[in-house]
């Protein structure tokens, strides 16, 4: 395949930025597309030009690195899938590819394609752990009973990878879904009760001061997520919320 990739090229956090055309020949519809993306910057660097900055890391779809915004759509055209695992099978011959980075105000870019999340990692650090004795007297897990229908919502919960796509999603750029994935996994489980109060109050408090939007029930980040983190999270989240204030 011969491919015209629109690239969004920013050389830092303070330069303007713009998109920038490219192309690239001979792409096997076998490759992923970070491959593909390796392709063009052998080409870059072989002519002296800056290579494209981009974030990955596993290439297998558990770390959560990944994180361009492809044609309009997070993580590209195919559906619970990370971008390193999206192939290029998915387009055909002769077309026009627009990618940018993950947007939004909470995740600033650092150059190209590269964003900041730390502001998930501060969210994580408010609450998202529980805090267990690990002396050697800890009590052996299969000694607390956990119904199995909690056991799978909560093992779904955790199956988020704090990629972001459900943010850069958002038209309000909201993390709704991320941290409800976050306090849903505990929330379900006999561990997390002890703090949940407190987990739910500052998870929740960190994440507007990070400046998220809101939810308005659109439900766009639930398409885009890569590891399908159904909305029901969000439900349950805002009635932790509620039950904490109270
Ligand atoms: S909820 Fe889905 S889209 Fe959002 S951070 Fe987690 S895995 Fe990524
Ligand atoms: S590089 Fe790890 S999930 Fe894509």
């Amino acid at each position: 395949m011969n491919l015209t990739l629109k690239i969004w090229r920013q050389d830092g956090p303070q330069d303007k930025g713009q998109m920038v055309d490219y192309k690239v020949t001979d792409i096997s519809e076998h490759m992923s597309f970070l491959e593909m993306m390796d392709v063009l910057n052998e080409g870059l660097v072989a002519k002296g030009d800056n290579p494209v900055a981009f974030d990955h890391d596993c290439r297998e779809g558990i770390c959560g690195m990944c994180s361009l915004h492809i044609n309009g759509e997070s993580h590209g055209p195919d559906r619970g899938i990370t971008t390193c695992q999206l192939h290029m099978r998915m387009f055909k011959d002769g077309d026009t590819i627009t990618i940018e980075p993950f947007r939004a105000n909470a995740f600033p870019v650092i150059k190209d394609l590269v964003v900041d999340r730390t502001s998930f990692e501060r969210i994580q650090q408010a609450g998202g752990y529980i805090s267990v004795n690990t002396s050697g007297n800890t009590q052996d897990a299969n000694a607390i009973p956990i119904s199995k229908h909690n056991a799978d919502l909560s093992m779904d919960a955790a199956a988020c990878i704090g990629c972001g796509a459900c943010v850069a999603t958002c038209k309000n750029s909201s993390a709704m879904l991320f941290v409800s994935a976050k306090v849903s996994q505990f929330a379900l489980l006999p561990q997390g009760k002890v703090e949940a109060a407190d987990r739910v109050l500052n998870m929740v408090k960190q994440m507007d001061e990070e400046g998220f939007g809101n939810c308005t029930n659109t439900g766009a980040c639930e398409v885009e997520c890569p590891k399908e983190i159904s909305l029901e999270n969000i439900a349950r989240m805002n009635r932790e919320f509620l039950k904490a204030s109270i």
